[in-house]
């Protein structure tokens, strides 16, 4: 039955250039929406991202530079990493820039119920790196576990709370009985928890002076801004056009998140809340993915460990970056990529796996196939596949392309058509027909993982020519 797919990436902070943790977001993103279009669903993706985040205008300051000019900077590398990778979101929202996304996050905030809101004076301690207030139970030896080596910041002042408490046990009944899906079940289990440990009232505010002027502003309130948090998760329905005109909200929404595991509790507890209070529809599913490592180690650019993933896009191509990060990074558990192990993966799995198959097989046809192969006829897809991607288990979907890849690549070698075409011809040229038409079919499966691979393969084998080199080598 054809529906309607929302897919987000969550919106990044723009305090420094996109690193390959962002790509693996987008890409993950980008297989959902590009598999909900291909079988056929009215699919709408978006991405943007996270301007009024402290830690933007802190990293604005540093660098001598005017806040605005800096965050559109930043902003636009996102937008070429978005580009570079082929990434296929409709749409792309800027927080400070977009006037549909103030006017959203201000309407929410208005449709808040008066009975969740209080302003008080609150004392606590302030992580930067995670935006948000930390409590005795989230440290480790007194630190931000997410940022180790960051000073917490004591902060006092007035600010306006969201009483999380009145929907602690909504929020678990949602998300116990999958209304609300927090995907996997692991996560799933901890924001369980952490909710059955007890959900504190928020600040959601702060002084404009403390937000250094910078942020949404309070409706009604001029001496207050939105706390980041508030208004960037509102960015998921201000895009749609909520509070403004909706046609697109009204269709789409509600949507699927795909976001860190540093950020479940953000989408999986407070985003429900604050769209429970403001009477808006609930998500329809929370996707948490893992992190991604250097060498076993967190990227940094003291260790010398960062992976730039323009870098690797020049050096290899959007393709080989998708592939790793969608085939050797589980998706929701935690992976490993180092500059060597990628040098690896593309020699031996691309340049010398499918692009050698592809070479393999296209030669093979040139040569002896007189007549182009037909467009074959399929309308669906293997279980394997469409379970796997119905679940977002996007490794496993390509683990099942290449099992298809390296059982073609052994039909070859086992029954060498090349040999049997020297002696019986027409049982030659059977046999390279069903090759050619088994990598059409992978072709086409390969549509969500490798958009531009999944098309020359499969405009080869109809043109009967060997596509212009898949892969070469490095
Ligand atoms: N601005 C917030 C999100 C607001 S959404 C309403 C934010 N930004 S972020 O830039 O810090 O992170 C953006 C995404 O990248 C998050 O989903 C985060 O989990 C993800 N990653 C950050 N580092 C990562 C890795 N090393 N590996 C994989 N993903 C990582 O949080």
């Amino acid at each position: 039955m054809k529906k309607t797919f929302y897919i987000t990436t969550s919106i990044p902070y723009v305090n420094a250039a996109p690193h390959i943790g962002h790509a693996l977001e987008f890409v993950i993103a980008d297989v959902g929406a590009r598999y909900n279009r291909l079988i056929g669903n009215d699919t709408f993706f978006l991405s943007g991202t996270d301007d009024y985040a402290l830690k933007n205008v802190l990293k604005a300051e540093e660098a001598g530079e005017e806040i605005s000019g800096y965050i559109n900077r930043h902003a636009d590398t996102f937008r070429k990493l978005l580009k570079d990778l082929n990434i296929s979101n409709d749409d792309f929202i800027q927080t400070s820039t977009d006037a549909r996304h103030i006017r959203g996050a201000q309407k929410l905030w208005s449709n808040l119920k008066e009975k969740d809101i209080e302003k008080k004076a609150y004392k606590g301690l302030y992580c930067v790196g995670c935006e948000d207030f930390k409590i005795e139970r989230d440290l480790v030896d007194g630190c931000c576990p997410n940022h180790p080596n960051a000073k917490l910041e004591t902060v006092e002042e007035e600010n306006y709370f969201f009483k999380l408490g009145n929907y602690q046990k909504q929020l678990e009944e949602l998300i116990e009985s999958d209304k609300l899906e927090v995907v996997p079940e692991t996560r799933k289990n901890e924001v369980l928890s952490f909710i059955r440990g007890g959900l504190e009232d928020i600040s959601i505010s702060r002084s404009v002076e403390r937000a250094h002027g910078w942020g949404v502003k309070v409706p009604g309130d001029d001496t207050q801004v939105m706390y980041v948090w508030v208004d960037a998760l509102s960015n998921y329905i201000n895009a749609l056009g909520y509070g403004g005109d909706d046609k697109l909200f009204q269709k789409y929404w509600p949507g699927v998140h795909v976001v860190g595991k540093d950020i479940s509790r953000f989408h999986a507890i407070i985003w429900p809340a604050l769209l429970l209070s403001a009477g808006v529809e609930i998500p329809e599913k929370v996707l948490v993915h893992g992190f991604i490592t250097s060498g076993g180690q967190k990227m940094s650019k003291s260790v010398g460990n960062v992976i730039d993933p323009f870098e690797l896009i020049e050096e290899y191509g959007a393709e080989a970056v998708r592939y790793y990060l969608l085939r050797h990074i589980s998706t929701f558990g935690d992976g490993d990529l180092t500059k060597e192990g990628f040098k690896d993966v593309y020699n031996g799995e691309l340049a010398n796996g499918l692009g050698n198959l592809v070479s393999r097989i296209m030669k093979l046809s040139e040569d002896h196939l007189e007549e182009k192969i037909e467009r074959p006829e399929v309308d669906s897809f293997p279980k394997e596949y469409t379970e796997a991607l119905e679940s977002f288990k996007l490794n496993q979907a390509a683990d099942y392309i290449w099992s298809r890849v390296q059982a073609l690549d052994r039909k070859i070698t086992d029954t060498e058509p090349y040999k049997v075409i020297k002696v019986d011809e027409a049982k030659g040229r059977e046999m390279i027909k069903e090759l050619v038409v088994e990598l059409y079919l992978i072709g086409r499966l390969l549509n969500p993982f490798l958009p531009e691979a999944s098309v020359k393969i499969k405009e080869a084998v109809l043109a009967n020519k060997k596509p212009v080199s898949l892969f070469e080598r490095k």
